[in-house]
């Protein structure tokens, strides 16, 4: 789910297939489009850190974790906000910083089923004062009359968030049991939210590599700034969660890793690795878009888009190597699955197996991370395209795989694991 500022405009006609795609995986969902990458993102970029806030940490023995669920397309981790802690279930999302959730008063906010932040109920809730700082990290961020710093937050789905940034205590969950408390984390206090967002959202978690996503401002005040997660396969039950770990504790190692650099660009809050190609079974496709020479940081690792995207060039190739190694006849008669790859069965497809050939290593791909049942007894492929020359590594394919992401090292790791088995 990639942050636009939101005075740019994602190509039009990308957002309309890419929501299409998902209204038809996941019906209530599009939020998580994120086609706004395809626009090179000029943005004011920022050295300045944020000032060490985190004060009063329980031992850094302790390593902060949250559970994370499964929600039709999305992930949804579990935090609390404010004091008396309050729960939040946001939208866990590599592809965007900000952390916000719906607030009251709301002007205008989508249904959500559970109550809603009300900072008024907090005692550690406090507005940033457009003076500081602070406000300025958010390219967004403007004075309001009271000297509050209002802010805008696009997708590139044209789901907006704004409101009032703030600063509140966050509390995880950890390792031990424990809460770990973060003091000052700042936050959008969302009182004007649309989108197409699902009921069971409150908002999302940027993960990202800007100054002010959750990480950034946790630093490595946890004995390292790195996270991993372990995302359950596209409908997993509620009731079972995996998890997310941050810091110490957090590293993906063992038999079986796969790690790959980070590439660094202009973009912070983006994280970028290099897809040398795709095997559909045991065909190679060298990675190409407009051209045939494969770009460093040509992918983008998005827990917040479900499908993986791919440059039209290595898409269609892909899709007619599928086609080739599966033994049935695709779906061709429903409107409602558009031009995708779908097939009729009962249960998921038994081949073939993807490998993305990242720099540095393998990952495979079963049918249960490539193929996603959007109604009874159809499996579609779950790839799409991208008229840009990068693609995005959606979560379906992240799923069942822990994935660290360690910002030091600049390096992003893959181990194969059953999510649904909490160990
Ligand atoms: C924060 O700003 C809101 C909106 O103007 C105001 O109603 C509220 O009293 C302020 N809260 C604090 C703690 O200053
Ligand atoms: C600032 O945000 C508050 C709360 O969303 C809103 O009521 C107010 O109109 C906004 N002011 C400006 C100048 O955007
Ligand atoms: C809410 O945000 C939308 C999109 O940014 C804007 O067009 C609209 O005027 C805002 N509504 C209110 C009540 O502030
Ligand atoms: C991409 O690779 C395919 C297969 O090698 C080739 O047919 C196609 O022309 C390439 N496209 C570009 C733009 O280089
Ligand atoms: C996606 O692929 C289809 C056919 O494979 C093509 O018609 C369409 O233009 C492509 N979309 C983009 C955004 O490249």
């Amino acid at each position: 789910m990639a942050y636009y500022p939101t005075s740019f405009h994602p190509f039009l006609a990308a957002t309309i297939i890419y929501i299409f795609f998902l209204v038809l995986y996941c019906p209530p969902i599009e939020a998580n489009s994120d086609v706004g990458f395809s626009v090179n993102l000029i943005r004011k970029t920022s050295p300045r850190l944020f000032p060490q806030r985190l004060r009063g940490l329980s031992a850094m023995s302790e390593t902060p974790q949250s559970p994370i669920i499964a929600d039709l397309g999305e992930y949804l981790m579990e935090l609390s906000i404010g004091t008396p802690p309050f729960k939040i279930y946001g939208i866990a999302d590599t592809g965007s910083d900000l952390i916000w959730t719906q607030c009251v008063p709301c002007n205008n906010c989508y249904k959500q089923l559970n109550p809603m932040f009300n900072p008024q109920k907090s005692s550690s809730y406090s507005n940033i004062s457009c003076d500081s700082n602070l406000c300025h990290e958010l390219d967004t961020g403007v004075c309001s009359p009271q000297k509050q710093c209002n802010y805008t937050y696009g997708y590139a789905s044209d789901s907006t968030t704004q409101g009032v940034l703030a600063q509140e205590t966050v509390t995880l969950t950890s390792t031990t049991g424990k809460s770990v408390a973060l003091k000052g984390i700042v936050f959008g206090c969302g009182h004007n939210n649309t989108g197409g967002f699902n009921d069971h959202e409150m908002g999302i978690i940027g993960l990202g590599g800007g100054p002010v996503s959750l990480i950034s401002q946790m630093g490595s005040s946890f004995g390292g700034k790195r996270f991993s997660q372990c995302l359950v396969p596209f409908h997993t039950d509620v009731s079972v969660s995996s998890k997310i770990s941050f810091g110490k504790g957090s590293e993906v190692s063992g038999e079986g890793v796969v790690s790959t650099p980070m590439v660094a660009t202009q973009d912070k809050t983006l994280y970028f690795v290099t897809l040398l190609g795709i095997s559909v079974g045991n065909t190679y496709l060298h990675y190409n878009g407009s051209s045939e020479i494969v770009e460093k940081g040509n992918m983008i690792l998005d827990s917040g888009t479900p499908p993986t995207m791919l440059p039209t060039q290595l898409y269609d190739r892909v899709v007619a190597q599928v086609r080739n190694q599966v033994a049935m006849t695709p779906i061709v008669d429903d409107p409602e699955l558009g031009s995708q790859l779908c097939y009729r069965t009962k249960k998921n497809l038994g081949g073939p197996v993807l490998t993305a050939h990242f720099e540095g290593g393998d990952v495979a791909l079963e049918p249960l991370q490539t193929f996603i049942p959007p109604k009874d007894g159809v499996f579609c492929f779950a790839f799409t395209n991208t008229s840009d020359d990068r693609g995005i590594y959606g979560n379906f394919a992240q799923s069942n795989y822990l994935i660290g992401f360690d910002l030091e090292a600049q390096v992003v790791s893959f181990k194969p694991k059953d999510c649904t088995k909490n160990t």
